[in-house]
């Protein structure tokens, strides 16, 4: 029940509008407080930092795009909801995952985001550019973090874009742009260690997940999801095999072959997106058909470099 002023979202678009602007991924990015994106999803971005309220049962779901998003929002919702929906009834079978979690930038037009009953709200800003309000010493809420091997990532967000744009994208430019830091939600490796950093320091708070470490015991991670939003699966829903099945439900080949996956469309705050295009190959590795060793060794050296001491490697 509030209302942020008129002069206020004014002045939020009008810091967007003036915020430095690149063309290079064919759509402007613009630069907001050192990190790149579009601007549809910047206004809702800031507003919420400012007056998005969190609750201590808010449970942020953050990625860099690219990184398993879709496939996290999917675990995480089929975990939370599992006592109102069985795998025959889910949601996750009528919507793309996308549309099952709230998204943060829609805090742009919609101040009550949140999904009544459901505790989960997504978002790609960096760490500091949670909402205020959650990243206060004395706020309880959870945040769940996945992250991906970087030369993955930029393959994944390069067909990502590729695909959508008319103009063709050249993958040295993309790199070389990536590289610099100037990537969808980058620097890559300053949101990463964002987040690393806080789950560092706050292990209870922060849970900080890794594509291929999911992709290799999805069993043991979908369980650890649960634990750390507090609803375990009992010991007569493993004997069940609901952690099974909530796997299955959300592995990339079923997801990949419904029908709301194949021709549906995705639309928050602004922005227009074939689902489709959140299912391409969910494989670990793919930058292998695409990468010269000479480029992939420019990025894990950088990767290197940026991460160095930090603790995390990939
Ligand atoms: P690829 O482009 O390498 O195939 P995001 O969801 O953050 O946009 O990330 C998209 C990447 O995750 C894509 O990687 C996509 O194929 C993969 N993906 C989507 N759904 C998945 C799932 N259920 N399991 C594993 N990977 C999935």
């Amino acid at each position: 029940d509030f209302e942020i002023s008129p002069e206020t979202k004014e002045k939020i678009k009008n810091t967007v509008l003036n915020l430095p602007k690149d063309e290079s991924w064919l759509t402007p990015y613009h630069l907001y407080q050192g990190f790149w994106t579009i601007p549809h999803f910047l206004e809702g971005d800031i507003l919420a930092h400012h007056f998005f309220k969190a609750e201590p049962t808010d449970i942020f779901i953050c990625s860099v795009p690219k990184s398993g998003t879709t496939w996290l929002k999917a675990l995480t919702f089929a975990i939370v909801s599992r006592t109102h929906f069985n795998t025959n009834s889910s949601p996750l079978l009528q919507k793309v995952p996308h549309d099952c979690v709230p998204f943060l930038p829609d805090f742009a037009t919609n101040f009550d985001i949140r999904e009544p009953g459901l505790p989960l709200i997504s978002t790609h800003v960096p760490y500091t550019c949670l909402p205020k309000s959650a990243l206060e010493l004395d706020s309880n809420c959870k945040i769940v973090y996945i992250c991906r091997e970087p030369k993955d990532a930029f393959i994944s967000l390069y067909h990502f874009i590729a695909k959508r744009r008319d103009k063709e994208l050249s993958l040295d430019k993309a790199l070389d742009q990536f590289c610099q830091g100037n990537s969808l939600y980058g620097p890559y490796w300053d949101h990463v260690l964002g987040f690393w950093k806080a789950s560092q320091d706050k292990p209870g708070k922060v849970f900080f997940l890794k594509y291929e470490e999911m992709m290799k015991d999805t069993a043991f991670y979908v369980k650890k999801l649960a634990e750390f939003m507090d609803c375990p699966f009992s010991p007569e829903e493993e004997k069940q095999g609901r952690v099974q099945e909530i796997m299955e439900l959300c592995s990339f080949e079923s997801l990949k072959t419904l029908e709301v996956n194949k021709s549906g469309i995705w639309q928050p705050s602004l922005a227009r997106v074939e689902n489709n295009t959140f299912f391409r190959k969910g494989k670990i590795g793919d930058w292998k058909n695409w990468l010269t060793p000479d480029m992939a060794e420019r990025l894990d050296k950088i990767m290197d470099e940026k991460l160095s001491g930090s603790g995390l490697t990939f």
